[in-house]
């Protein structure tokens, strides 16, 4: 799949974003190698700790159909934002658990695209080797 239309799908599923408390609309598209691919939006709440980022549904939702590291060519994430947006801290920690640390990540807006890894977005890791 060529990095427009994985954009465009990350588009779509930002339109199915629940975010009436931010009104920031986020969507991902997680891409696997056998070209199957898992969309995700934010879903928010009014107890706002409990809404879950727009990457985190869309990893977890093909971990959820037997998807692993192995088999995930990208990860796309969109905003209509002015400024391209960057995974949030727990995002960032979720990923580094469940994406190879090469395994691009693909930010956009309407305007501009940014490629990067986990291993960009998150240096000095703490992973299960901490908990040995
Ligand atoms: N959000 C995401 O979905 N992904 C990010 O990487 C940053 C933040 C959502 C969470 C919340 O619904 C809204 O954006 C504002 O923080």
């Amino acid at each position: 799949m060529n990095q427009k239309r994985l954009i465009e799908l990350a588009f779509k599923a930002a339109d199915n974003a629940y975010c009436q408390y931010s009104n920031y609309k986020v969507g991902a598209c997680c891409l696997c190698k056998d070209g199957k691919y898992f969309l995700g939006a934010n879903i928010e709440n009014a107890s706002y700790g409990a809404t879950i980022c727009a990457e985190r549904n869309a990893v977890f939702s093909a971990y959820s159909n037997g998807y692993k590291k192995d088999d995930i060519e990208a990860l796309c994430i969109v905003t209509f934002a002015k400024k391209v947006g960057s995974p949030c801290g727990i995002c960032r920690q979720v990923l580094c658990e469940l994406l190879h640390q090469d395994t691009p990540i693909i930010l956009a807006n309407e305007n501009e695209v940014i490629i990067t890894d986990i291993a960009e977005l998150l240096p000095m890791q703490f992973t299960e080797e901490d908990l040995k």
